[in-house]
């Protein structure tokens, strides 16, 4: 595996990948788990070459959160992908990626400010804008996202479909630990009381699941039955619960089949996400 550290010599080995077959693209800010990694093996078994990318990218965190503290583990990480047969990876520098005097952004407009970013702000136009460079860096033919994700996967959705990147983005299932919780690089930021705690994001769309199942429909209804659980949790503070049109991300009155719903709340000072698809 080759790693790469300027955006000149990525577009120049990209554009070599992309004339001898299909490449796919995995971006990712490093902290590896099971969850990036069932990414790069999906692309690894669809494409002819697969470039992974790590950038903590600062134009998607907000002031009071957790730039500076991220967990960076580059060795392990390139470890870990060498492993998994990763052609490249491309890993600038934040002055790379920014040079100075950049001023355009990309904002995809009111799906930005759903979810979790009415919460964070100015969170998606610094995803949509790191993503966009990416795929004008590596041109893949496919992009790898995780569903756990959804808000951001909707994001990106619109952004290669508005701005016409010739390219395909592929959703990836949530690779969750053996106790339901879904793997996240800010999994590591828990003390073992907190992990406890934030087994109720998925114990919440477990109870969902099983309500949905049982013939309930009703949106109003489906949230009602687990807000004073959500509300009275110890050391959990919710964010959202909501269920929504995976595209739009807007409401929607009842949950049926391909709806989203998707929680996300800060459990001792960490901000973790979860949702699922009705079946
Ligand atoms: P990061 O949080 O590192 O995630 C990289 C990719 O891995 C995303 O597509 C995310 O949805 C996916 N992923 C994370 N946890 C997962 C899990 N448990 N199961 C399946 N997929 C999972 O998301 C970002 O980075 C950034 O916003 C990025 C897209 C790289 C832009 O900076």
């Amino acid at each position: 595996m080759q790693i790469i550290r300027t955006i000149e010599e990525m577009q120049r080995l990209a554009r070599g990948l992309g004339r001898k077959g299909t490449v796919g693209l995995v971006p990712t800010m490093g902290a590896l788990h099971e969850g990036h990694l069932s990414l790069v093996r999906r692309a690894r078994s669809e494409c002819d070459a697969v470039v992974a990318t790590i950038f903590v990218n600062p134009l998607q965190f907000g002031a009071n959160e957790d730039l500076d503290k991220y967990p960076r583990t580059f060795e392990s990480d390139c470890e870990q992908l060498e492993r998994e047969q990763v052609d490249l990876l491309f890993a600038p520098a934040p002055e790379e990626m920014y040079r100075s005097g950049a001023t355009t952004i990309v904002d995809v407009g009111a799906i930005g400010t759903r979810l979790d970013g009415a919460s964070r702000p100015g969170h998606f136009v610094g995803v949509a804008t790191v993503v966009a460079k990416l795929f004008h860096i590596a041109m893949p033919d496919r992009a790898y996202f995780g569903q756990k994700d959804a808000a951001q996967l909707a994001v990106i959705r619109q952004m290669a479909r508005d701005l016409n990147f010739p390219l395909e983005v592929v959703a990836c299932p949530i690779v969750r630990d053996e106790d339901g919780l879904a793997l996240s690089s800010r999994n590591r930021y828990l003390s073992r009381e907190a992990r406890g705690a934030a087994l109720i994001l998925p114990r919440t769309l477990v109870a969902l699941a099983e309500k949905i199942r049982g013939g309930i429909r009703d949106s109003g209804v489906l949230k009602d039955s687990q807000m004073r659980l959500l509300e009275g949790a110890r050391d959990f503070e919710l964010d959202y619960l909501a269920i929504v049109d995976p595209d739009t991300l807007l409401p929607v009155a009842e949950a049926l089949p391909g709806t989203l719903i998707a929680i996300a709340g800060t459990v001792g000072g960490t901000r973790l996400i979860d949702n699922f698809i009705v079946g």
